[in-house]
């Protein structure tokens, strides 16, 4: 947990953290029948493993002694991830994949049965950040990109996977990585992707409860991790590149102080452990940071019927930014 500090959540008029008393109670656990006992020797399937959170998810599977499959579009990263692993002594494949193409997604589901027999949990993990600005200026070049990878990504994921994990008959987990970002008030591509993302979780839970009793889902809404999101135009497949960033509400400004928060956030490796135990726990929500106040705001703005205001309750700011960004 190295790097994130909750009293940044601070009430200035108390001076109180604002998390004073509220648990991340990961191990609380709501077992099923389905739940998986045992990861030693089940396989992982992981997109966007070369790099940050799928990667420190890679990791914590190969400790528990899994055989993890990575995917990424990032060809030299992926192979520089899948030759240190295995030089750490992990059972690893990487298959080069672009999530959203479901051709990819195929071959990829494909790979890993010859690599590995078999498939029991995967991570539709990959993802991407888009442009700023308001709503009507954001290219429609950056909204298919972003919702392309980050939620029609996702749902290739699915398509592939989940009907080889229901033919195996073995017990099975999928874990989506929205974001915190999928639980408060939406905002842009990248909000309203990993809402998107929320959503389809919470319906693959009910498929799943209905049709597929021995698979189960998490969705993973991690707060600031350190990782490379912020260079997402990496992986942007072609032009036009990031054109407004001048005119975003955040600016350069916003960008800096979302820099330095990822810069400062928790370590990748750190959220790969709570995901397994949120495996193991058959948790569904997944938090990586104690940041249930925002949540509670964002719905309490729909119970009451207010304006959806502010990302943080009044008096209180999003940890890690200044206070100009809370809207
Ligand atoms: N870092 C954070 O603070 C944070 C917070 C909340 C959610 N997330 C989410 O975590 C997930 C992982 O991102 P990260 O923060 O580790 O960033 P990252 O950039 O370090 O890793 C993302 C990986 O996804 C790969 N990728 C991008 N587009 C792809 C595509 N089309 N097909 C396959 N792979 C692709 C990249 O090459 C990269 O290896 C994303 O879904 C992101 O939205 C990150």
């Amino acid at each position: 947990m190295k790097g994130f500090d909750p009293d940044h959540f601070v009430n200035h008029e108390t001076g109180q953290s604002a998390n004073q008393g509220i648990a991340l109670d990961i191990a609380a656990p709501n077992l099923k029948e389905s739940e998986i006992v045992e990861l030693v020797g089940r396989v992982a399937v992981v997109t966007g493993g070369a790099s940050g959170i799928g990667r420190g998810m890679a990791e914590a599977f190969l400790e528990q002694g899994m055989k993890v499959v990575i995917g990424d579009v990032e060809p030299a990263a992926l192979e520089k991830t899948v030759t240190e692993l295995k030089a750490a002594g992990g059972d690893i494949v990487g298959a080069v994949c672009d999530v959203s193409n479901q051709d990819s997604v195929d071959a990829m589901a494909k790979s890993s049965l010859e690599a590995y027999g078999a498939v029991h949990v995967l991570c539709n993990n990959a993802g991407v950040a888009g442009e700023g600005g308001p709503t009507w200026k954001r290219s429609i070049e950056d909204w298919n990109w972003v919702m392309g990878v980050n939620l029609t990504g996702v749902l290739h994921g699915i398509r592939s996977f989940v009907p080889i994990m229901i033919e195996q008959g073995d017990e099975g987990h999928v874990v989506n990585t929205a974001s915190i970002a999928g639980l408060l008030a939406g905002s842009g591509t990248y909000g309203v992707s990993k809402q998107a993302c929320v959503a389809l979780s919470e319906g693959l839970f009910s498929d799943f409860a209905q049709h597929a009793p021995k698979l189960g889902v998490s969705v993973l809404c991690p707060g600031w991790v350190k990782t490379r999101i912020i260079e997402s135009e990496r992986n942007r497949p072609e032009a036009p590149r990031q054109t407004q960033r001048e005119e975003a509400p955040f600016g350069a400004l916003m960008r800096k102080a979302v820099e330095d928060a990822i810069a400062n956030g928790l370590e990748p490796r750190a959220v790969g452990d709570i995901v397994v135990d949120g495996i193991k726990a058959r948790q569904f929500y997944l938090l990586t940071h104690p940041w249930e106040n925002m949540i509670e705001h964002r719905m309490k703005n729909i119970i009451e019927k207010r304006d959806p205001i502010g990302t943080s309750p009044p008096g209180l700011q999003i940890p890690g930014l200044p206070e100009e960004s809370k809207d």
